[in-house]
């Protein structure tokens, strides 16, 4: 509907309609002006499949909802680095959505993976900002284009659940806008979706859901985001203030406390109408875009999605280590054990609203006997409900790999590890099934460890198997997903959208957690994920980027198309890359950028590009990225916006974050400079650098070295070394009175006066 008629609308609205358009119908509903026509839509929860709730609605996941297909979680789906993928499981939801009447999914979730331990990382794309927005940008793209809206959830640094309701996330500014606000920025700016979900928590003192600098200056001014802010469910304070900060839709339904709390407010004018009235416009836009997208005509076929996810999952899952080529197994030779319960009951999603209930699970087992391989045998090995060993299953299990060629354990963290509402207290997998896993090494040496977990677990195994395949949590279709990879029908092509330390204490967050009540303070700054482990030198288990493949591939060529540049160019980088092995696969090629050298502390590189390409054996493809400014940026905090500081700055090309293959150098010519501000407390190294500085303190710095002249003490080559980290006013002090507070007036009013 056109903006004109949509203002005339609410020129037509009764006030207490316009306030009661500000929150929910229910569950998942908007509200309707039966008189004025005006008709709703119903949210569903996401990201990874429909939880549509017909009859008792609740957002923890409770109530069962309509059956539905689970893909792949965001965990899960991050690893492809493949955005046309990402795409189909856009548009494949977006039309079961049409299907279901649906105008908005709630998803894609991207908070950062901070923390290991946080409950819904499974529900989370990334340690990494970037990648983190390209995948959301590829989900909403899918997504809406197939006439349904999406929300970006949630906006913003909800990276924990420990208090999540009530937490003061205490994060620098840099921190703020180069990891926890880019992840959305980038999506916003390319994606542009429907709508954007406030989180629970406060952000530096104050509630999300109030804050106008974050819901309105950064997300419409900056990032010219034109659709509305919906509340986390339940996390509305106070209304009024909310309203003014830019969160449009309060959800789920306040019972009209609230409503009449905001027609209250604009009678006695603590709430301007005009906002009022802006608000329920934007409403009324994303109204119509729902009713007028909905096409009847959509009708989604659950058992072709289910092979949807099923090819989501194969191309998603990881190969992190693979000696001696165990894998992938030869279907026809030798006997093979599949060990561990989720072998038959694979763990594939996590727990709370984004829980699907799904239309159909394919196992492992069950798509071993669909393809008909018959040397698969089975034992549970473990009781996933507890952490002690069941000494029968166990000796079950052994007993079966000793007499098979190789033993493949399907292991990860059981159901109530992973849940929205709670975060872990440990890396670690059950006692159990690592003690599962040893028992089998001392009678079998051909090991492959399966994982099924949402977020890194410690494997003190790690260098006694030979095989580890990570699926995260892949879906209702992960056991034919995985069948694929291991039996080597699919070649496997995920790349870590996070490190896997060691062990937790290795974790940048380790250090501050979750915080102390209420308050928690992100003590690494933007050293985040691989961007601490770079900068402290740190061996990690397996770094940010990494996955193995079948085949092998080859870099060459990496070239630049220029080799000087400023902020209105565009870099060309292109590099070849061949697969060199026998078999057909695909590559994820990683672009990192790296300041050389910085005044600004800045990491040693972050990811800026990345493509996937399939290449034949032999075949050689050449892959280009476009970049501009502000991949070479940092937030500078103290002209609040992004600057490049000029100078040069490493292209890497790399396997992963820590196999870097090629390098190459370029030029970057700022135009703006940072202008320093002189006051009597500026240090003389600082004065120094400016060009003509030396020469507006020469008064001052000449008295202060007179006194050298006659100091044993100090002398002049004394009081020179130490100038550089004096501050102006310091010198009055040092120099027995010849300098006075005129001299340091004068020496300021000179140094402002400087053209930078
Ligand atoms: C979750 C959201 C979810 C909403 C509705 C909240 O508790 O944080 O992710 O979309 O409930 O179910």
């Amino acid at each position: 509907m056109d903006k004109k008629r949509i203002k005339e609308l609410v020129g037509e609205m009764a006030l207490s309609e316009k306030a009661s358009l500000c929150s929910g119908e229910g569950f998942w509903h908007t509200k309707t002006v039966e008189h004025l026509g005006i008709p709703n839509f119903m949210m569903s929860d996401g990201p990874h499949g429909l939880r549509k709730q017909d009859m008792d609605a609740d957002h923890l996941g409770l109530n069962e909802s309509i059956k539905a297909v689970c893909f792949p979680t965001g965990c899960a789906t991050a690893t492809s680095f493949d955005r046309d993928l990402i795409k189909k499981l856009g548009q494949t939801l977006g039309e079961e959505c049409q299907s279901e009447n649906i105008g908005v999914i709630l998803g894609p979730a991207i908070n950062i993976k901070r923390s290991p331990l946080c409950g819904r990382n499974f529900e989370y794309y990334s340690e990494d900002p970037y990648l983190a927005s390209e995948t959301a940008a590829s989900y909403i793209d899918g997504v809406q284009s197939r006439g349904v809206g999406v929300s970006l959830k949630h906006f913003c640094a909800n990276n924990q659940e420990t208090r999540r309701m009530s937490v003061d996330e205490k994060i620098d500014e840099r921190a703020l806008h180069e990891i926890y606000l880019a992840a959305f920025e980038g999506a916003v700016r390319q994606s542009k979706p429907w709508t954007v979900m406030s989180s629970y928590n406060k952000l530096n003192g104050r509630y999300v859901g109030e804050n106008h600098d974050i819901l309105t200056k950064e997300l419409r001014d900056r990032w010219g985001f034109d659709g509305i802010v919906i509340s986390d469910w339940g996390a509305v304070g106070d209304r009024v203030e909310a309203l003014k900060a830019g969160l449009d839709v309060e959800m789920p339904a306040s019972r009209g406390v609230r409503d009449r709390y905001i027609e209250e407010s604009v009678r006695n004018k603590r709430l301007p109408e005009e906002v009022l009235d802006l608000c329920c416009e934007r409403i009324l836009d994303v109204v119509y875009r729902a009713v007028e997208g909905h096409d009847d005509s959509i009708k989604a076929d659950f058992m072709k999605d289910h092979e949807t996810a099923r090819e989501i999952a194969s191309e998603s899952m990881v190969l992190l280590k693979n000696d001696d080529s165990i894998l992938p197994l030869d279907e026809k030779k030798g006997r093979i054990a599949f060990i561990g319960k989720y072998a038959k009951s694979p763990r594939f999603q996590g727990g709370g609203s984004s829980h699907i209930n799904c239309i159909k699970i394919t196992s492992a087992l069950d798509a071993v006997s669909e393809y008909g391989i018959v040397n698969v045998r089975y034992a549970q090995g473990f009781d996933d409900e507890c952490d002690e060993v069941n000494g029968e299953m166990q000796a079950e299990a052994v007993a079966l790999a000793k007499e098979s060629d190789v033993a493949v354990i399907f292991a990860g963290l059981p159901d109530a590890f992973e849940t929205e509402g709670c975060d872990r207290s440990s890396m670690k997998m059950p006692d159990c099934q690592n003690r599962l896993i040893y028992e089998i090494l001392k009678v079998q040496k051909n090991v492959v460890v399966v994982l099924h977990n949402g977020s890194p677990v410690e494997m003190p195994w790690v260098n006694d198997v030979k095989g580890i395949v990570e699926t995260y949590l892949g879906g209702e279709a992960v056991g034919g997903a995985l069948v694929d990879v291991i039996f080597g029908k699919v070649n496997p092509s995920g790349r870590l959208a996070e490190t896997f330390p060691y062990q937790l204490e290795d974790n940048p967050s380790w250090l501050s957690g979750f915080g102390s009540g209420d308050e928690v303070t992100y003590s690494e700054g933007i050293f985040v994920g691989y961007r601490y482990y770079d900068k402290k030198k740190m061996k990690v288990m397996f770094p940010f980027g990494h996955g193995l493949s079948y085949t092998q591939f080859e870099y060459a060529n990496l070239t630049l198309s220029k080799s000087e540049i400023g902020a209105s160019d565009t870099l060309k980088v292109t590099v070849d890359v061949t697969n060199v092995g026998t078999r057909a696969g695909k590559e994820v090629v990683q672009l990192y950028v790296a300041d050389k050298e910085s005044t600004a502390i800045r990491p040693v590189k972050e990811l800026k590009g990345f493509e996937k390409v399939f290449l034949k054996p032999n075949e050689t493809k050449t892959v280009t990225f476009e970049l501009d400014w502000r991949v070479f940026a940092y937030y500078e905090p103290k002209i609040g916006d992004w600057y490049v500081e000029s100078g040069e700055f490493d292209i890497l090309i790399g396997k992963s974050s820590a196999d870097i293959v090629l390098t190459a150098t370029v030029e970057y010519e700022s135009e703006m400079k940072l202008r320093q501000e002189f006051t009597a407390d500026t240090v003389f190294e600082d004065i120094f650098k400016v060009p003509g500085g030396r020469e507006a303190v020469k008064a001052v710095v000449d008295k202060y070295l007179a006194q050298g002249e006659k100091c044993d003490t100090m002398p002049v080559e004394v009081l020179e070394s130490m100038i550089g980290w004096l501050p102006l006013h310091a010198t009055m002090s040092f120099s027995q009175k010849t300098i006075t507070l005129e001299d340091i007036r004068e020496a300021v009013e000179k140094l402002n006066e400087i053209e930078q």
